[in-house]
């Protein structure tokens, strides 16, 4: 009973007061007149004793809340997921920044500039218009990177122009290499005082991928890991220098003769190995 709205409670006794009512009223009438009001008189009571005993059962829920509890309800772990939606949006945030580059240094320099070399050295160094760099040949030629650096940057026709045999080491395994003795054809200079496109850096870089991407010179051997760190490695001093005009190929001997195993001199000039 504790369900029923006070209104209806107080509806329903209306209704029997109202009944109570009518009883004595009909009471009176069948004293008065034929015996049918008097049967009437009777019933009502009957009639009326459902009212009193059980109360009207309750409306049928609204078709909208029939709906509201029937449908779908929202699983229990949608709220931990909308939760990471914030991690979700950082990690958008930084998918879609500008990828920053994360290797620096000659090597990382060195592969971007080989493009210009590949299309006659190949781009695996297996050679072609250009000579074979691949498989340890260019170290061979060049034991040492400065005659390397040289001879990128002055190309062979300053070779011959300058009256030099030979380029790289004369002592080369397999014989020393001549210039023009290819194919004939020179490799171009690449320096700026011929008119070359590349930067001291940009060869040094170019040089270092040659040296330890292309021929496979070991940066951890006792025989390259000093060259390495001084000359190709991401925290090369003298790579730097060069990328920030604080050296070049001309002075640098001098600058770094102080450093251990001081680089040899470079020089944008043709010249003999060691010179
Ligand atoms: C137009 C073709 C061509 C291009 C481009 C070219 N080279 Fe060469 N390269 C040659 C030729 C030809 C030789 C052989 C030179 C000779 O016989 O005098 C050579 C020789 C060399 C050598 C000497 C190899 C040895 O063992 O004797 C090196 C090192 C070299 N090139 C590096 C480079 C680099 C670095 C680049 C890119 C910056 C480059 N080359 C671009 C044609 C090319």
């Amino acid at each position: 009973m504790a369900g029923i709205p006070e209104h209806l409670l107080k509806r329903a006794q209306e209704r029997r007061d109202a009944l109570a009512g009518k009883t004595a009223e009909s009471g009176d009438a069948s004293a008065a007149s034929a015996n049918v009001p008097a049967k009437t008189a009777e019933n009502k009571p009957t009639a009326s004793a459902p009212v009193v005993s059980s109360p009207p059962p309750p409306p049928p829920d609204p078709a909208y809340v029939v709906a509201a509890k029937s449908r779908k309800k929202i699983p229990f772990w949608a709220m931990a997921t909308l939760s990471l939606l914030p991690l979700w949006a950082f990690l958008y945030v930084l998918a879609v920044k500008p990828q920053e580059k994360i290797i620096e240094g000659p090597l990382a320099v060195g592969v971007g500039v080989y493009g210009t070399c590949a299309g006659c050295h190949g781009a695996e160094g297996a050679g072609g218009a250009g000579r074979v760099l691949y498989q340890g040949e260019v170290l061979k030629t060049f034991p040492k990177i400065e005659d390397m650096l040289n001879f990128v940057y002055t190309g062979s026709q300053q070779y011959v122009s300058a009256g030099l045999k030979i380029y790289g080491n004369p002592d080369r395994q397999g014989g020393a290499h001549a210039p023009l003795s290819y194919n004939g054809n020179p490799m171009p200079q690449q320096g700026e005082k011929y008119g070359g496109g590349l930067t001291e850096a940009e060869i040094l870089g170019v040089v270092c991928h040659e040296r330890y991407v292309l021929s496979g010179a070991d940066p951890q051997s006792e025989e390259w890991k000093s060259e390495y760190e001084k000359w190709c490695s991401p925290g090369s001093e003298i790579f730097a220098a060069l990328e920030a005009g604080a050296t070049n190929f001309d002075n640098l001997a001098e600058t770094y003769s102080a450093m251990e195993n001081a680089p040899a001199h470079v020089g944008t000039d043709p010249r003999p190995s060691g010179k």
